[in-house]
């Protein structure tokens, strides 16, 4: 009788330590609770000194949490998630087309997936977009943004108030959401919603530049000026020198997936600074990436002929008029 109760006893216990162990296994606790998932490479932000071949900058974070707490505490929260996105790509190479959009931009949204923000197969790549949006205090606005992703299905969405300084926490967001959702991506365009891009012109010149897969495409701003007044003033205090280190204009580039970790990596270790492309540009240096300047990517506008938007990979600052105006005349074939 008593080795039966032993027996039983053993049983028992060999099954719930099972029961533990597979619940831990699925992230569950012993009460069925999920367990908070640790992030890979969680936060520890920190000073920094960068250098590129000429020059030092140190960060120093004490700076930056004081003007900037939240840009340096701030977790990547999204209120409309897409875990599937890069799944469905299957075996085919995937460009995303990323575009930093604001909840009201409507309009714009709409004009470009009337034009070239579709998904598509071009010469073997299927071209993807994605709208990076953050929030808006306005609640009627944000229930528009949930329907308009019920509809097109294209939309991450994070619960941080849009604002100037706040697009760095775009960027940052965005690598952690890359990594940990999409680390195959073949190559990843972002630039912002006033823009003309032409993905059959991206395809063709990542099929032929040479290395394409281990650089950064896009306008080189080389050692541009640090501003002390206006909308991209910055103090001295988080950043004592007149020079940016070379970086890439923020209008629209592209990067490879490749380099998605690394990226990810140094943006949980670096200051955020308050312009976000200055923000990548530090993010690249501590990475160790390079970049190749391209003047396809027209950051300042353009001479007005249709012909040339066929030749150029990105144009900045277009309206939605000329954007469509722009696409007709491609379908008609004026080039
Ligand atoms: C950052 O600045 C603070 C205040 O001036 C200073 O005490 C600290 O040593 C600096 N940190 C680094 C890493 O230089
Ligand atoms: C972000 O998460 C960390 C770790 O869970 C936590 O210590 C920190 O307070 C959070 N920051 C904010 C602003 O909520
Ligand atoms: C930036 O986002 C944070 C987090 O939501 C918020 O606290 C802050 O107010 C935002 N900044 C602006 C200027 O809206
Ligand atoms: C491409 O990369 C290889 C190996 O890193 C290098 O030897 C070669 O010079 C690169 N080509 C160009 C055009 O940058």
């Amino acid at each position: 009788m008593l080795e039966r109760k032993q027996a039983l006893m053993i049983c028992l216990i060999i099954a719930t330590v099972f029961y533990i162990v597979y619940q831990k296994t699925m992230n569950y606790d012993i009460f069925g609770l999920p367990i908070p998932k640790p992030h890979p490479l969680a936060f520890h932000r920190e000073s920094v000194d960068l250098s590129d071949k000429l020059f030092t900058y140190q960060l120093n974070l004490s700076y930056f949490e004081k003007e900037f707490p939240a840009l340096q505490s701030y977790n990547c929260t999204l209120l409309i998630d897409k875990k599937d996105f890069c799944h469905s790509a299957n075996t085919k190479p995937l460009f995303i087309l990323s575009i930093k959009s604001y909840p009201a931009s409507f309009n714009r949204r709409a004009a470009l997936r009337k034009t070239w923000a579709k998904e598509k197969e071009i010469s073997r790549y299927l071209m993807k977009p994605l709208f990076l949006i953050a929030a808006s205090p306005s609640q009627k606005q944000m229930n528009l943004v949930a329907d308009e992703d019920k509809a097109f299905k294209d939309i991450l969405l994070w619960d941080f108030m849009e604002s100037h300084h706040n697009l760095s926490l775009k960027e940052r967001c965005f690598l952690e959401w890359l990594f940990d959702n999409c680390q195959k991506a073949e190559f990843i365009f972002k630039g912002d919603d006033d823009g003309f891009v032409n993905p059959k012109a991206l395809v063709k010149h990542v099929r032929n530049t040479a290395n394409a897969s281990q650089i950064l495409h896009g306008a080189l701003q080389r050692y541009s000026t640090v501003m002390r007044s206006g909308k991209y003033r910055v103090s001295n205090s988080i950043f004592p020198y007149q020079k940016y280190p070379s970086f890439l204009s923020g209008g629209g580039f592209i990067f490879p997936g490749g380099h998605i970790p690394a990226l990810y990596a140094v943006s949980m270790r670096l200051p955020v600074f308050p312009l976000d492309d200055v923000y990548f540009g530090f993010l690249s240096l501590a990475a160790g990436l390079t970049f190749r300047h391209d003047k396809k990517f027209y950051v300042f506008g353009m001479e007005d002929k249709t012909c040339l938007y066929k030749e150029a990979l990105f144009v900045h600052g277009i309206t939605t008029e000329k954007l469509l105006q722009v696409w007709r005349d491609f379908q008609e074939k004026k080039c």
